[in-house]
């Protein structure tokens, strides 16, 4: 029985092995875990390796020796380590850092995670100095510092990658210039826009995006250290000066809570769930609008796919396979919550499944947001076909305005231009097609410059609100959004 589940498990950690992106459990006989001092027998292989999350965690490599070296200097602060330790320390792990960053093959190991790894190598390279490191401090309030360090530092990348979609519709919105469509409510067409206000709806939905995710940025802006497991530590470590060492502007207030607290990467999962929703609603218009049914606007050839069997087709797979991976970033939301739900307080390892989702959103994310940047910078805008789609019965509002404009009152106006309509379906004619009798056959106050009134360009330029379709508040919305580009731009260079 227990050969069989130990079989069992192996399979499933050479699967793991194989499948997991970035994943690799080596053959090298496991090393020795943190904790080994209390048991009789050595773990087993296989459960450790399908527990240990090294393979994915070392994702956070540069963040848990930032947060060790500032642990050292706050032990060192505290009286708990000498001069000559402190230096060792500090030389040691400023070594493996280096060593990190310029060899990703050394970041390898059955290390049961990054933080067990750190201390292993630093223990190799200095010896007993480096076994004085973990005092007062626990993995449970080192991997809150990392995560937390780790989001603080990749938000700013995720928000780049947003931008650049915020920037390439900037940009077709000023290319767009006074050329109008058709927008759309229940798919049926409503009413005519500008062309560049299409645009920067999507814009404007983009830029929430980022600001949320300075939100998140500022929610994970708490330092655990000096949590230790679940009750605190018993070093005097300065946490404020840990925490001003680290970039954080507060400590957490509660150990228990700080030890199992994972808001923060529930809001970045949020943050980026939205993102795509936002990413996967753009790429939906793109699909449909760059097809044969509406041909609004045309996708260059280098962003485009062929079919295997049908020699004419020109497929927008980038675009779809966004909308399709929108699907795994919820996924990752309800995956954390889930996990969450139902855990007693305090630490339990189930906290582990977090990164796993953290990681795979963040490259979600910015893999789409690259994607989707460079198929709208490159589409092209047929101005004939979008203006032609934004003509006919979608004046019909106009006509009904026309008439409350001669003091009709506006439900009179909507019955008498919905009788219209019906008329003039039946015909298969339009609005354009009538003469001046004709328009007065229908209601008495319709007069000769009925048909000046009803266009698609009449129709924006009457709008009056300034979030409107008119063509001087979507210039003002336009350069308002450019401006905040600007300064996004030179805030996040920084
Ligand atoms: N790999 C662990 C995680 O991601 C680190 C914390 C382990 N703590 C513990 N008590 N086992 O959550």
């Amino acid at each position: 029985m227990l050969t069989t589940y130990r079989t069992a498990i192996a399979t499933l950690v050479t699967c793991i092995a194989l499948t997991a992106p970035g994943g690799r459990i080596d053959a090298q006989p496991a090393t020795t875990p943190l904790w080994s001092g209390r048991f009789d027998t050595a773990p087993d292989k296989a459960l450790l390796a399908w527990g240990s999350s090294f393979s994915f965690d070392r994702r956070m490599f540069e963040d848990d020796v930032t947060g060790s070296l500032a642990w050292a200097e706050a032990l060192t602060r505290a009286g708990v380590l000498n001069t000559a330790e402190s230096t060792a320390i500090r030389d040691g792990l400023t070594a493996i850092l280096e060593r990190g960053r310029t060899d990703p093959a050394f970041l390898t190991g059955s290390d049961e995670d990054v933080h067990s790894f750190v201390e292993r190598v630093l223990i190799e390279r200095i010896g007993e100095p480096g076994r004085r490191l973990h005092t007062g401090r626990s993995r449970n309030d080192q991997v809150g510092v990392d995560l937390r360090l780790y989001v603080r530092r990749r938000i700013p990348e995720v928000q780049r990658s947003l931008l650049a979609v915020i920037d390439a519709l900037v940009g077709q919105a000023a290319a767009a210039g006074d050329a109008v469509m058709p927008s759309y409510t229940h798919v049926r067409r409503a009413q005519p826009i500008l062309v560049s206000h299409y645009w920067l709806a999507h814009a404007q939905a983009l830029r929430r995006d980022v600001q949320r995710l300075d939100a998140v940025r500022a929610e994970a802006d708490a330092l655990p250290l000096g949590s230790g497991a679940i009750a605190g530590t018993n070093y005097a470590v300065d946490v404020h000066f840990l925490a001003q060492r680290l970039g954080f502007s507060r400590v957490v207030a509660n150990s228990i809570d700080a030890t199992s607290d994972r808001d923060y990467a529930s809001s970045f999962l949020h943050a980026s769930s939205l993102a795509m929703v936002h990413l996967s609603r753009l790429a939906e218009d793109v699909v449909l609008f760059t097809g044969e049914e509406f041909g609004f606007f045309g996708l260059s050839d280098a962003v485009a796919t062929g079919s295997s069997l049908m020699p004419q087709k020109k497929n927008p797979d980038p675009m779809e396979l966004v909308r399709g991976k929108t699907g795994r970033t919820i996924g990752h939301l309800t995956a954390l919550l889930t996990t969450m739900k139902g855990l007693p307080s305090g630490y339990n390892k189930d906290l582990q499944e977090d990164k796993e989702s953290l990681f795979d959103a963040e490259d979600t994310v910015m893999g789409s947001a690259g994607a989707a940047a460079t198929v709208v910078r490159t589409l092209t805008l047929d101005r004939a076909r979008t203006e032609r789609a934004a003509s006919g019965f979608l004046l019909a509002t106009d006509v009904a305005d026309y008439l409350v404009s001669k003091g009709v009152p506006f439900r009179t106006a909507h019955e008498a231009v919905g009788g219209m309509v019906r008329d003039l379906l039946r015909q298969q004619r339009t609005f354009e097609d009538l003469s001046a009798a004709e328009w007065r056959s229908f209601h008495p106050q319709f007069g000769a410059d009925v048909m000046r009134v009803v266009t698609a360009q009449s129709s924006v330029r009457a709008k009056r609100t300034p979030q409107s379709t008119r063509p001087d508040a979507v210039q003002a919305q336009l350069t308002e959004l450019r401006l905040w580009l600007e300064g996004q731009r030179a805030n996040r260079t920084m």
